[in-house]
């Protein structure tokens, strides 16, 4: 999609079920932003025109209907959505689609006899759904052919609830130049980066040397500690899954002639993000997972809340005015979670109560709550006929009941 174009979409359930179709980083009003509210029934077909207004970035969509998300996200309902315009495209970046660029969607699988297998149960609901298997753009054991030179990745995180430590296995160092909203101001110079549900980042990788190279993952520790082998539902003997990994191998050639300038651009982008010395006022998130819910649900998962309160489809947690800019508060217990809010870019304010991480830099749709963290978020997208949704990224947490909603008018 390119910023300024008015786009036509055209979404047709072929589902038995229903669904919807969130476009997770786009900065549209709430009436088509395709979340729980804009339910496409089986057979229907949904045509909202999204106009496209942002700065060049890697986006995503995926189904969004409430209570089957993560089931329907793991069933394949995710991918990966390009915004571009003339700033990002006059800085010489690669951007040859499949050859020195490439989107990049990260999900885990469990595969029993060549079958997709979907674990269930308290466990599952808790820590969400890992898999031994890692799959890039739907494909097991994935080898991409590189042309030799300075090559784009732009990878989401569309896995249900792991968190990759991505490295390259010869620690081979690589430059960050985007995140979730879009291009950093500078390229930041790294050897590991983490990626939670939700999350995006662009890499310059430099393959100059054409030696092959893999992406590698360590372990996904996350877990709410909680997790006995006893307590694990039907079907999720493997939660711990989330062991080191192979999610990538990059075979560098000499491929065709570059159109990219080969060189990092100084700068990459100028924004002008939300102003804290305009900051209206201040919220507080506590995403919630207490013990004695879990234990009286019946369903599993009962104890996942924010604020104390699990996801209503028919209250409105919080209103915001138009055009304003606050501060929200955002604190968890027992796990990392990845929350992500609608309708918005937002600047990580602080982390700890101290300095934001040198990973919390750039516009961000999505962030891993750990230590409690400040988001500094201007409101610039209406929500009023239908509310935007705040929720933990971990599918399942979403699922069962780590969600709200907020109106923007
Ligand atoms: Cu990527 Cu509310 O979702
Ligand atoms: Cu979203
Ligand atoms: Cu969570």
């Amino acid at each position: 999609m390119r910023r300024g174009d008015d786009v036509a979409a055209v979404v047709t359930n072929g589902l038995n079920a229903d669904t919807t179709v969130h476009w997770h980083g786009l900065l549209i009003p709430g009436e088509l932003d395709g979340g729980p509210h804009q339910i496409i029934a089986p057979g229907a077909t949904w045509r909202p025109t999204l106009p496209i207004r942002q700065p060049a970035a890697t986006l995503l969509y995926h189904s969004h209907v409430h209570g089957l998300t993560a089931e329907q996200v793991y069933s394949g309902l995710a991918g990966a959505l390009l915004v571009t315009d003339d700033e990002e495209q006059g800085l010489g970046l690669p951007s040859e689609y499949g050859v020195d660029d490439l989107p990049l969607l990260i999900q885990d699988r469990q595969f029993e006899n060549g079958r997709l297998v979907m674990p269930g149960g308290m466990m599952v609901a808790m820590q969400g759904r890992r898999g031994d298997t890692i799959l890039v753009n739907g494909a097991v054991n994935p080898l991409a052919a590189v042309p030799n030179r300075l090559v784009r990745l732009r990878l989401v995180n569309a896995s249900n609830a792991r968190i990759y430590e991505l490295s390259f296995s010869d620690r081979r160092s690589f430059h960050w130049i985007g995140t979730e909203g879009g291009l950093l101001e500078h390229a930041v110079a790294l050897e590991a980066i983490t990626l939670a549900p939700g999350q995006r980042a662009e890499l310059l990788v430099d393959f100059t040397d054409g030696r092959s190279a893999s992406l590698v993952t360590a372990a996904d520790t996350n877990s709410s500690m909680m997790g006995g082998m006893g307590m694990m539902g039907r079907g999720a003997r493997r939660t711990d899954a989330a062991a080191p990994a192979t999610v990538l191998r990059f075979e560098p050639r000499p491929l065709g002639q570059a159109r990219a300038s080969g060189v990092v651009p100084t700068l990459l982008a100028s924004r002008t993000g939300p102003d804290a010395s305009k900051a209206v006022r201040r919220r507080r998130l506590s995403l919630n997972m207490g013990m004695g819910g879990m234990m009286g649900s019946g369903s599993g998962g009962g104890g996942l809340t924010i604020n104390g309160k699990p996801f209503d489809m028919n209250r409105i947690d919080e209103t915001v005015k138009l055009g304003s800019t606050e501060i929200w508060e955002v604190s968890g217990e027992m796990m990392r979670h990845p929350i992500h809010i609608h309708g918005v870019h937002f600047d990580v304010l602080t982390r700890g109560g101290g300095q934001p991480d040198v990973l919390d830099q750039g516009p961000r749709d999505t962030v891993l709550v750990k230590e409690p963290v400040e988001l500094l978020i201007r409101f610039d997208q209406p929500a009023k006929s239908a509310p935007f949704m705040y929720h933990c990224h971990i599918l399942e947490h979403e699922d069962n009941g780590m969600m709200g909603q907020f109106s923007v008018a």
